[in-house]
């Protein structure tokens, strides 16, 4: 009965953090068949491996695939409307994954490897020290690009997608690890910073907590969860597969030997917090409480908590700025009504 089930809209989908998120939604209550998962992928043919695979493993479930590319502002208007026309099949939609999300690398940067190791060499392995990333990419949009794949593209499609989502959605972000040292609010696109991710995600951490204030009347939550350290291919920008070989052998070292939770290694492990902030009673969730997943030394996965650090100034200013976005593109005489 393809009419009860409830649609998850999980973006970037096709690997990683995405595609776990849709191998246990589909495997919690498998027997109910409680959702129609649909993966929203730039690329679609990496899409469809991604739902082939989830059909074999789930021969009855339902596994749709939405072109969306979060860098273009024409395609997260495509995708709304194509989502907006598959929830009407259903009762909306219940669950928004805000998951699509790259780091630029450029290059592996020696002098931050040098320093870390030197100077912090356990939080060394927490951050992105080791990585350049490239400065100065704007997209056709005109926005910091980094900044409009993480954030924009996403707090778009949540406004195109509001009124499709009834009492009892859920918005959520895939956080992760966020500086405010990142931020600047002259160049709150990170445009000609050193570290647009990080500064991105610094942005899903501030608006998280207004966001969910703005939908709650409607019913609709927002919660962010972090995956912790997770080999996927995130890493793909360096183009070194032994070197991401020697990346995966080191987080499992450095997990089972120092003991550092945060290293989940697998998608599955990082996907367990995302679904926690998805699947958990209304009651149990808090917009203030940033879910991460974590795992024991031997590889056991779990969901801890730990306040969101949110400034309400800058959440503000942040909510300006993409609410005027917003309204920029609400005005484009090109937007299909
Ligand atoms: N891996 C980690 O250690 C880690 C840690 C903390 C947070 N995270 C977050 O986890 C999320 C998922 O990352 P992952 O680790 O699963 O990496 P991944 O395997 O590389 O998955 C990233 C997904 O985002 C998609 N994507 C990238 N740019 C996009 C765009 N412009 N439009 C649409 N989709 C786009 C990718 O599509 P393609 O396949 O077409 O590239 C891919 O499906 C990201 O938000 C990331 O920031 C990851």
């Amino acid at each position: 009965m393809t009419s009860a089930r409830k649609i998850a809209v999980i973006t970037g989908g096709n690997s990683g953090v995405g595609l776990a998120i849709a191998r246990q939604l589909l495997s919690a209550n498998s027997d109910k068949h409680e959702f129609r998962v649909v993966l929203a992928c730039r690329n679609q043919a990496k899409g469809k491996v991604a739902r082939d695979e989830l059909l074999a493993a789930h021969p009855r479930a339902l596994v749709d695939l939405v072109e969306l590319d979060t860098s273009s502002v024409a395609s997260v208007e495509r995708a709304a409307i194509a989502l907006r026309t598959l929830s009407q099949e259903h009762h909306g939609i219940s669950l928004l994954f805000c998951n699509a999300g790259a780091m630029a690398i450029d290059s592996l940067y020696i002098p931050g490897i040098v320093s870390g190791l030197l100077s912090h060499p356990i939080a060394f392995f927490e951050s992105s020290e080791a990585l350049r990333q490239k400065r100065g990419l704007v997209t056709a949009d005109g926005m910091g690009e980094t900044f409009q794949t993480n954030v924009f593209g996403h707090y778009l499609l949540i406004a195109r997608l509001t009124d499709a989502m009834p009492v009892g959605s859920r918005v959520i972000w895939t956080g992760s690890a966020a500086s405010q040292l990142q931020f600047k609010a002259s160049d709150y696109q990170h445009v000609w910073g050193d570290k647009p991710y990080e500064s991105s995600k610094y942005i899903v951490d501030q608006i998280a907590v207004p966001l969910d204030q703005r939908l709650r009347p409607l019913g609709i939550r927002c919660l962010v969860a972090e995956p912790g350290n997770v080999c996927s291919n995130f890493l793909a920008g360096l183009g070194l597969p032994l070197f991401q070989y020697l990346i995966v052998g080191m987080f499992y070292f450095i997990r089972f030997v120092l003991g550092m939770a945060r290293f989940t290694i697998n998608s599955d492990s990082g996907a367990v917090a995302c679904c926690y902030a998805a699947l958990a009673d209304e009651d149990a969730v808090d917009s203030r409480i940033k879910y991460h997943s974590q795992a024991t030394r031997t590889g056991k996965p779990y969901v801890a908590q730990f306040p969101l650090t949110h400034n309400k100034d800058t959440a503000a200013f942040l909510m300006g700025r993409l609410d005027g976005l917003v309204k920029r593109f609400d005005d484009e005489p090109t937007r299909e009504k």
